[in-house]
């Protein structure tokens, strides 16, 4: 047993198993923050909610961490910043990516599926790709492993998929983002036999729904932001699930950045790759109800949230329900 999975030292080198319950508490608290925003149009002021709760409550976490992968540089909304130090400063030195809010629009909008998360690492471990927004992905449970290429073309991959799971390809479901630019995608997966469930925002929740053994969703795929991709990665390896990307630059100034930032195009990121360590958490908690949990609910005095917890070195799902006191959170 590894030295930080002991539970007898006093000064982690690594995060360690109480980093992920800690965390949970930083994307349950940017949850709530963000209920009043929710269906109010408001997307900037859901977001600057959340991440005014979550760096709050960063900063008593007892760790090292910095802030590999922000958000926010896409819409100059609020951020937690690209190499921004959170918590104590002392324990565990870990890499984090955060998303206060992975779907913004949803949560403004009033519809389902935005999730609050955090990834964390050991430090040195995750892709700092955010020189270059978008990337390709596909994303599946264990099945896909050896079995789905994302050089191959999506109908190869459904088929290939299906027959690993012991399914009827018109039994597959795939996760897509709903736009434009998926429009041939989205024909593809069609004309292969398969069904679409179009997500409006939000390929985490999407891609970790296609990993876990439970999901409606059979594999996602398609371009999404890449800070998603590397937070995605961390929750697949705790799923034992099968994520690939390749970074898709919009111009030739932003495939200069990422050459320049050592990234390489052209080249297929596998969750290896994207964390290079395993040792990784990731926790959510369910702003608005969605595919992995439900969103924030008032129960008179309560407040209840919903999260999961996942965490590499052991392989476990947690699923944390937690009521808190409404009177709280009274600003
Ligand atoms: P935010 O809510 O953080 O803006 O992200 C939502 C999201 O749908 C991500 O889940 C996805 O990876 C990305 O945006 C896709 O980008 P775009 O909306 O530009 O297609």
């Amino acid at each position: 047993m590894a030295s930080s999975d002991t539970g007898a030292a006093t000064h982690f080198q690594n995060p360690d198993r109480n980093l992920a319950l800690e965390l949970v508490r930083a994307t349950e608290a940017a949850a709530i923050r963000a209920v009043p925003f929710i269906g109010r149009g408001d997307k900037n002021g859901a977001d600057g909610a959340a991440v005014n709760a979550m760096r709050t409550f960063l900063a008593t976490v007892e760790f090292d961490g910095v802030i590999v992968i922000g958000e926010g540089e896409k819409d100059k909304a609020p951020m937690l910043f690209n190499g921004e130090h959170v918590g104590t400063g002392h324990g565990p030195a870990t890499d984090i990516a955060v998303d206060p809010i992975d779907g913004t629009s949803l949560t403004a909008a009033g519809r389902q599926n935005a999730i609050s998360m955090i990834a964390a690492s050991d430090r040195g471990s995750m892709l700092d790709a955010h020189t270059v927004f978008y990337m390709r992905k596909i994303v599946t449970g264990p099945e896909g492993i050896g079995v789905v290429d994302i050089r191959k073309p999506v109908g190869e991959n459904i088929r290939a998929l299906a027959k690993a799971k012991g399914k009827e390809v018109g039994e597959m479901l795939i996760g897509v983002l709903d736009r434009p630019r998926h429009e041939q995608l989205i024909a593809d997966i069609r004309a292969a036999g398969a069904g679409t469930r179009l997500m409006l925002d939000g390929d985490v929740a999407g891609g970790i729904n296609s990993a876990s053994y439970e999901g409606r969703l059979d594999m996602c795929v398609g371009t999404g932001g890449s800070p998603e991709g590397v937070a995605t990665a961390c929750a697949i390896k705790a799923l034992g699930g099968l994520i690939q990307t390749v970074l898709a630059p919009k111009t030739d100034e932003e495939r200069q950045k990422g050459l320049d930032a050592g990234l390489k195009f052209d080249h297929v990121y596998e969750a290896d790759e994207l964390v290079t360590s395993d040792n990784t958490f990731f926790v959510a908690t369910g702003v608005t109800d969605g595919m992995l949990v439900r969103g924030v609910q008032r129960k008179g005095p309560i407040i209840r949230t919903e999260s999961i917890v996942l965490r590499a070195k052991s392989g476990t799902i947690r699923r944390i329900a937690a009521d808190h006191l409404a009177s709280k959170w009274l600003d």
